[in-house]
């Protein structure tokens, strides 16, 4: 089988992040299972530099033909000024847009390694490994009205819409069942259907939904302020938790810092199936950004990148194995005492993007 990847490295750390992705990927190659056949374009700022867009109409074809993007990041000082219609986060909406990609995955993964760096003590987070599926296309931050008017007094008067139909409900519960089938088969679904009819929608939708994965998927509601306050309390009740827009947001900024730093934490982001081969079009990136502070120094971690590659191999590939190979290597270059500055602990081992890499790769090749 041959894959194609896009790699669109973007501004900043996203292109060192990106170059150690590739020599993952060349790992892959070399093992001979299946081909990836990769191609690189320009998004963001560095778009813009060149195109005077954030992504040009051809790198969007070549996204809409490939497999899987994988994104480093996007944005910059440098481009501050730019009209907003081109900034370099332009680059990244269109593609969500125009790919459909309304389920975005955030995982919170402790390697036991980093335990000690989570704002959560040891035995709350050590071992975690739960799935935040966050409804990203629909809810407050679009519905219409949205507005901000002046009133006849001379208040002002600022309204968001949170809307979601049942369509686009049953997706997204969908997303998160699958998942949990292949994961601990427990969904929580997180909403307030106490205050919002958008709640009570959300909970009937996820019931009915459930129907077809039940007895072996659990499901769970739970209001959302309260899902805030168990992410803190015991994290590892959790499994998968199902969310929208808003909550996910919060929800998944929040489980983020149960495992350490930002430096870590990967993402997927995934459209429909496809009606005639079931594939969905999906972007896997980094949570973290550009990083502009530490750009260009070799400097950055790439573990992010790499586990956001990862998540590609399983969801997007089918290649849950080699995925599983990969978590274990970055788990062991931790467990090693290998840290980039950003995770770095007393008495560990300082290293730069591409030693970290270099030793992820050596902990592959003997996996
Ligand atoms: P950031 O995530 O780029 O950096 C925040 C802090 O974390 C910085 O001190 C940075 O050095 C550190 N950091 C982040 N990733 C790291 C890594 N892999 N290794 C080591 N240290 C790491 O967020 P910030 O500073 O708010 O934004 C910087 C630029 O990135 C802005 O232009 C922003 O718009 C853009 N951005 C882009 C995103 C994307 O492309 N998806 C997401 C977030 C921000
Ligand atoms: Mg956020």
């Amino acid at each position: 089988t041959t894959y194609n990847l896009l790699l669109l490295p973007g501004d900043g750390i996203g292109v060192e992040t990106i170059a150690e992705v590739e020599r993952i990927v060349d790992f892959f190659n070399k093992a001979g299972k299946v081909k990836f056949a990769t191609e690189t374009d320009l998004v963001g700022g560095a778009a813009y530099d060149k195109h005077g867009v954030a992504i040009t109409d051809a790198a969007m074809d070549k996204a809409q033909k490939a497999d899987a993007v994988i994104f480093g990041a996007v944005g910059g000082p440098k481009w501050d000024g730019v009209p907003y219609a081109v900034r370099p986060e332009a680059g990244l909406l269109r593609l969500r847009k125009d790919l459909g990609l309304f389920a975005n995955l955030r995982p919170a993964i402790c390697y036991p390694a980093l335990a000690d760096a989570s704002s959560l003590k040891r035995e709350l987070v050590e071992g975690l490994d739960i799935m935040i599926v966050r409804e990203l296309t629909g809810g407050v931050y679009f519905g219409e009205p949205k507005e901000i008017v002046t009133l006849e007094s001379g208040e002002k008067r600022a309204v968001d819409t949170q809307v979601y139909t049942t369509s686009e409900i049953e997706r997204i519960a969908k997303v998160a069942f699958d998942l949990a089938r292949r994961r601990g088969n427990k969904v929580h679904s997180a909403e307030k259907r106490n205050v919002m009819r958008t709640g009570v929608l959300w909970n009937e939708v996820v019931t009915a939904t459930h129907k077809s994965y039940a007895p072996d998927v659990k499901l769970e509601h739970i209001l959302a302020d309260n899902c805030a306050m168990q992410l803190v309390r015991n994290p590892k009740q959790f499994d998968v938790i199902v969310t929208d827009n808003l909550f996910g947001d919060v929800l998944s900024d929040e489980a983020a810092m149960a495992t350490g730093s930002l430096g870590m934490l990967p993402s997927a982001s995934l459209g429909a199936p496809d009606a005639k081969t079931g594939k969905r079009k999906a972007l896997y990136e980094p949570v973290h950004g550009s990083a502009p502070d530490i750009a260009g120094k070799g400097l950055a971690n790439p573990i992010a990148t790499i586990a956001s590659f990862g998540m590609a191999l399983r969801y997007s590939f089918d290649m849950g194995e080699e995925a599983d190979l990969l978590d274990k290597a970055i788990a062991s270059v931790l467990a090693a005492g290998l840290r980039t500055g950003d995770i770095m602990q007393p008495g560990m081992n300082k290293v730069g993007t591409a030693e970290m890499g270099s030793a992820i790769l050596e902990q592959l090749r003997k996996l």
